[in-house]
C-alpha cells in the first residue's frame, strides 16, 4: 500500500491527497477502529491463547483418536466435519502422532469445563478433565477451521481455556408466545457453540401453561390456550385484539426429548414454574386456587395481573406440589425455578385466608406471606433433592434458607443476596433483557421496552463491585433474558437474541481483561458462517447521531468498518450522491436529518432518520434544581440539544424525576420576545412514567423574578406529550419551566402507592 501511495504521490500529486482524505474519512466515521481481529477469532474469547508456526491440514486420511470421552461430545465433530468435506475421519485405537487427539482425562490439573488444545503442523490435541471440556475446546476448534473449497486447515495454536462464570445461560419465555421443539433445538444448538450451559426455561405464566402435566387436564384444555392476544403495544390505549385462540403445550416426551438435547449440548436446563404471581392461566382451570374464587380467564394482553395463587388456601400447595411431583423427574436439574417475581398483594389484603394465615404464621404482612410460600415450597423441593432458584423478588419479607436468587431489576437484588451469604445469578433488566430495543431505527419490530444495543450488553461487568472478595464468591453466573411478549413467531425472536446473546456469551465466559469490543465486533463479522442460518440483527452498524452543541452540529458515527455516511437534510433519501459525512453537521433549523451507509457504492443497512428540533432554547445554557436520578440523570444540556427522546426511555434523553419536582431555567443568553415555550413529557404507566399533575412557565429578564406566563393542569394520560404553550409575546432572558410530579402512583396503575417518575426532554422556546 505505502509503495502504491508513493508511487502515485509521484504521478499524480491530487490523486493521492484524494485518497488520504477517503482514508481519513474512514478512520474519522468508524467508532470501532478495528476491522480485523486479533489472534484467533474464537468467541468466546479465550483466556490464553498463542500464535505457533503452520497449519494442520485435516483430509480423508485424518485419523482421530479419542480417550475417556462418549461418542456424544465427539459426534458433533464428525458431523460438522462431514457436513464441510463430505467425508468422515477414520478412527484410530492409538494416540495419533500425526492426527487429531482428544483426551478426557480426570487426573489432569484443568478445571472442570476448561480445556486445553494445541494445534500444530503434526496434528491437533484438546486434553480436557471432562465431556465439557472436551465439548468445549472442539466448539474452539470448529471455530478454529479455515476451509477454502475442499480443503481444510487448521492454523497452529497454543489455547488454554476456561470459563470466567460456572452458570452461563439464556432464558426463554414460552409462556406469551410458544416455539416449537425444532425451533428450540436449532437455537440450543447456537448456544452451546458459544458456550452458554444453561438453558432457562420459561414454562408458566398468565399467557399460558406451556407443561403437560398428567394430574391436572384442565392445564392442558384450558390454562394452554388463551382466547386471544393483544395487537401492538401494551402502552396503546384503547387495547385491540386479534380474536385468534392462541396457545400449545410441550409434552412430557417433548420436555424430554429438549432437556436431552440440550444435555447432550453439555446445556443444563432448568424449567420455571411461576409462583406465587403470573399464575392467571392456572386460575382459569382452577379457580379455587384464586383468593376471590373467579372467574378467570387466561390472559390476553401483558402485564402483571391482580390474581395471584391464594396464599392462605391449603389446596394452593397441594395443586403446586401436585405440579412439581411431575416436573421433578423431566428435569436433571439441580435447580428448580419457581418465579417470586411480580406478585401483587391486593388480593391477599384483602382475602379471609391470607389474612387468617398471616395471623396464624405470626407473619409481619402480605411480604411476609410471600416469604413463608418461596420458604414452603422450598422445604418441599429441598425434600425432593432440588434446590430453588427465584427472581429478586424472593428477598422480600425474608429470603428462603438456601435460595439462589436472580437479580432482575437491578443490581442490588444481587448484591444484597450475596451480602447474605446465598448464591446469586445477575441478569438486570437494563442491560441483559433482549427483548429491550436493540436499535433507535423507527422500523425496528415492535419491542418490549428501552434501549439495549449490543455494544451495552457486551460492556456488562457481572461482578458488582460493592461487593468484597469473599462476597463476590456468590456471584456464580450471568443470564440473557428472553421474555416474548412482542416475539410472535421465531424469527423475530431469533433478531432479538442474536447476536446479543453472543456478547452476553463472551461475559459469562472470557476473563474480564479480554474482553474488548471492537474485537469482538470483527471476530462477529468473521462468524458469519455461524450466524448465516438465524435472522440475527446488525442493528449494530446503525448510525449514531449525537448532538455535540448548537453551534458546533451533530456527530454521525457507525462501526461498520469501510464504509461511508451519506445524509441529506432536505427530507429526501440519501442517495449515491449525497454529501458525504465528513466532520459535525451545522443544522439551523428544524427538520430531519437523513441518512445511509454506504459500502463500496452500495447502501448497507437500514435509512436513518433523526427529527432535529431547534429554537432559540437549542444550545443554551439549562439550569436545574434538581438532578435528575438513576438510569434518567442525564446532562441538562441534553434539555436543549435538539433531539426529542422517544419512547424508549432510557436511550439518555429523558430527564426523570422519582417522586420529586421538576425546574429548569434556560438562559437564553440575551434578552428576547418569547412567544412560544414547550417541553414533552413521556407517559408511561407501565415504566411508572406519569405526566405531572400541574405545569408552569415564568419568564424573568434578570433570573431574580419571574413572572408566571402560562399553566396548564389537564395532560393525557398515556404516549408522549407534546407541550407547546402559546404566549402573549413577552421580553425575556430566562425561562423558567416547573413540573409537578404526582408523586405516588394513583390506584389503578401499575406500581400504585410507589412514587411514580417524571419525564421531561427538549425544552423549545420561540
Ligand atoms: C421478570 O422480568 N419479571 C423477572
Ligand atoms: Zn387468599
Amino acid at each position: 500500500m505505502m509503495k502504491y501511495l508513493l508511487n502515485q504521490f509521484l504521478v499524480n500529486k491530487v490523486k493521492c491527497m484524494a485518497w488520504l482524505l477517503v482514508l481519513w474519512v474512514q478512520v474519522f466515521t468508524a467508532r470501532v477502529s478495528a476491522q480485523v481481529f486479533s489472534g484467533s477469532g474464537i468467541i468466546p474469547k479465550p483466556v490464553v491463547e498463542l500464535r505457533q508456526s503452520g497449519s494442520f491440514l485435516i483430509q480423508k486420511t485424518t485419523r482421530l483418536y479419542v480417550a475417556g470421552a462418549t461418542k456424544l461430545s465427539t459426534s458433533f465433530f464428525d458431523q460438522y466435519l462431514e457436513d464441510l468435506s463430505g467425508f468422515s475421519l477414520l478412527r484410530s485405537n492409538k494416540a495419533e502422532p500425526k492426527g487429531i487427539n482428544l483426551i478426557v482425562d480426570a487426573g489432569l490439573k484443568l478445571k472442570s469445563e476448561a480445556y486445553l488444545l494445541d494445534v500444530s503442523s503434526q496434528n491437533i490435541t484438546i486434553k480436557a478433565i471432562d465431556e465439557r471440556g472436551l465439548f468445549y475446546g472442539l466448539q474452539s476448534l470448529v471455530q478454529l477451521i479455515r476451509n477454502e473449497g475442499k480443503v481444510i486447515t487448521v492454523p497452529g495454536y497454543h489455547i488454554e481455556d476456561a470459563p470466567r462464570f460456572a452458570y452461563r445461560g439464556m432464558h426463554l419465555d414460552v409462556a406469551r408466545h410458544f416455539f416449537s421443539v425444532e425451533v428450540i433445538k436449532k437455537w440450543l444448538d447456537v448456544l452451546a457453540f458459544y458456550k452458554i450451559n444453561t438453558f432457562h426455561w420459561h414454562l408458566t405464566d398468565d399467557q399460558g401453561w406451556r407443561i403437560e402435566i398428567k394430574k391436572y387436564p384442565l392445564l392442558q384444555s384450558r390454562s394452554a390456550y388463551r382466547n386471544e392476544t393483544l395487537i401492538g403495544h401494551k402502552r396503546a390505549n384503547p387495547h385491540r385484539f386479534d380474536g385468534k385462540r392462541y396457545g400449545g403445550y410441550y409434552t412430557q416426551e417433548e420436555i424430554k426429548d429438549i432437556v436431552g438435547y440440550a444435555a447432550a449440548r453439555q446445556i443444563t436446563t432448568i424449567p420455571e414454574i411461576e409462583m406465587p404471581g403470573h399464575a392467571q392461566a392456572v386460575l382459569a382451570a382452577y379457580p379455587n386456587l384464586g383468593c376471590t374464587g373467579g372467574p378467570y380467564q387466561t390472559a390476553t394482553y401483558w402485564g402483571v395481573f391482580d390474581d395471584v395463587f391464594c396464599a392462605g388456601n391449603e389446596e394452593t400447595f397441594h395443586f403446586l406440589e401436585g405440579v412439581l411431583d411431575e416436573v421433578i423427574p423431566l428435569f436433571p436439574s439441580a435447580y428448580i425455578h419457581i418465579g417470586g417475581d411480580e406478585c401483587p398483594k391486593t388480593r391477599w389484603h384483602g382475602c379471609p385466608k391470607c389474612q387468617k394465615r398471616i395471623k396464624e404464621e405470626k407473619l409481619k404482612d402480605e411480604h411476609g406471606l410471600q416469604s413463608y410460600f418461596i420458604a414452603r415450597m422450598e422445604r418441599y423441593l429441598n425434600a425432593k433433592g432440588k434446590k430453588i432458584i427465584g427472581w429478586d423478588e424472593i428477598l422480600e419479607g425474608g429470603l428462603a434458607p438456601d435460595a439462589t436468587v436472580m437479580s432482575w431489576r437491578g443490581l442490588e437484588g444481587g448484591i444484597a443476596a450475596a451480602k447474605l451469604k446465598h448464591d446469586v445469578i445477575m441478569t438486570p433488566e437494563k442491560f441483559l433483557y433482549l427483548d429491550y430495543y436493540q436499535s433507535l431505527n423507527k422500523s425496528e419490530q415492535i419491542a418490549a421496552g428501552g434501549y439495549l444495543p449490543l455494544r451495552k450488553v457486551y460492556d456488562y461487568e457481572p461482578m458488582p463491585a460493592e461487593l468484597n472478595a469473599e462476597e463476590q464468591q456468590y456471584i456464580k453466573g450471568v443470564q440473557a433474558n428472553v421474555w416474548s411478549e412482542y416475539l410472535s413467531d421465531a424469527s423475530k425472536a431469533e433478531y432479538m437474541i442474536f447476536p446479543r446473546v453472543i456478547a452476553l456469551a463472551e461475559t459469562a465466559w472470557s476473563a474480564k481483561a479480554q474482553k474488548d469490543y471492537p474485537d469482538f465486533l470483527a471476530r462477529l463479522l468473521a462468524n458469519g458462517r455461524f450466524l448465516k442460518k438465524l435472522n440475527y440483527s446488525t442493528a449494530y452498524y446503525d448510525i449514531a447521531c449525537e448532538s455535540v452543541d448548537a453551534a458546533k452540529g451533530f456527530k454521525l458515527s457507525t462501526d461498520l468498518p469501510n464504509a461511508e455516511i451519506r445524509y441529506t437534510l432536505n427530507g429526501k433519501n440519501p442517495g449515491t450522491t449525497s454529501q458525504i459525512y465528513r466532520s459535525l453537521i451545522v443544522i439551523d433549523k428544524t427538520g430531519t436529518l437523513k441518512a445511509q451507509l454506504f459500502k463500496a457504492g452500495k447502501p448497507n443497512g437500514k435509512l436513518f432518520e433523526q427529527a432535529i428540533v431547534k429554537s432559540m432554547a437549542s444550545g443554551k445554557k439549562v439550569i436545574l434544581n434538581t438532578a435528575g436520578q438513576g438510569n434518567y440523570n442525564i446532562d441538562p444540556q441534553r434539555l436543549t440539544n435538539g433531539i426529542q427522546g422517544s419512547y424508549l426511555y432510557n436511550s439518555g434523553e429523558w430527564l426523570g424525576l422519582s417522586g420529586g419536582d421538576f425546574e429548569a431555567i434556560v438562559d437564553l443568553g440575551e434578552e428576547k420576545t418569547v412567544r412560544e415555550v414547550g417541553i414533552n413529557t413521556l407517559n408511561y404507566q407501565w415504566q411508572k412514567m406519569h405526566p405531572p399533575k400541574l405545569l408552569v412557565v415564568e419568564v424573568s429578564t434578570n433570573e431574580q423574578s419571574f413572572k408566571e406566563v402560562s399553566r396548564q393542569t389537564v395532560f393525557s394520560q398515556e404516549g408522549i406529550n407534546s407541550i407547546l404553550h402559546q404566549l402573549h409575546p413577552v421580553q425575556a432572558r430566562y425561562v423558567r419551566i416547573k413540573a409537578s410530579n404526582v408523586g405516588v402512583i394513583p390506584d389503578g396503575f401499575y406500581g400504585a402507592g410507589t412514587k411514580a417518575w417524571l419525564m421531561l426532554d427538549e425544552i423549545i422556546v420561540n
